[in-house]
């Protein structure tokens, strides 16, 4: 009994540290599975670059009755160079989340991240540089495309 009890101890640390981690590393954000059977609310063309972003219906319906996102909104853009998809990007937000950052990085409960086409994490994105460009909209939810969701059907 005691063997066992120690077994399960030992387990239970460990999987706690694994749990924490994966939070030191920063990735609450998973690759968003099947968001592109959400609603494709707008797509922005710049020179070569080509940006498709889909959400949920429930965020959609939020945004466009002026109320803030719901806890659990995830929003993803993809994003293509020169007709290739080059990575994705992702937002998601989370009641509780966006406590582990100083208040000059925090960007109220959303969390940030970048994905290579095969849907592992890209390392090469600084998520310092998400937060600090996204902080500028703050008056907006942190979001630079609200308004298209606002008039998005
Ligand atoms: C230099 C400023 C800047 C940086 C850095 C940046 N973004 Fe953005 N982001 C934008 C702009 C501007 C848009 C609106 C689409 C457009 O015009 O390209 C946008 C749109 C988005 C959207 C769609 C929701 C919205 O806000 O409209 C997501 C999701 C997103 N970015 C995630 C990220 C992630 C993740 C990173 C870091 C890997 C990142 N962004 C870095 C400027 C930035």
């Amino acid at each position: 009994m005691a063997a066992i009890s120690i077994v399960r101890s030992a387990l239970a640390v460990a999987l706690g540290m694994v749990a924490t981690a994966v939070r030191a590393d920063g990735d609450l954000v998973r690759f968003p599975e099947g968001y592109d059977k959400g609603v494709h609310y707008a797509t922005v063309e710049r020179g070569g670059i080509r940006e498709e972003l889909f959400t949920s219906r429930e965020a959609i319906e939020a945004a466009r009755s002026g109320r803030p996102l719901p806890s659990g909104t995830v929003i993803t853009m993809e994003d293509h160079r020169d007709g290739k998809l080059f990575r994705y990007v992702v937002m998601e937000k989370r009641a509780g989340w966006g406590t582990r950052h100083p208040p000059e990085l925090r960007n109220g409960e959303w969390e940030f991240q970048a994905f290579h086409p095969d849907q592992t994490v890209n390392r090469n994105e600084t998520v310092t540089r998400c937060m600090t460009c996204h902080k500028s909209r703050e008056h907006q939810d942190f979001l630079f495309t609200l308004d298209r969701m606002k008039a998005a059907q």
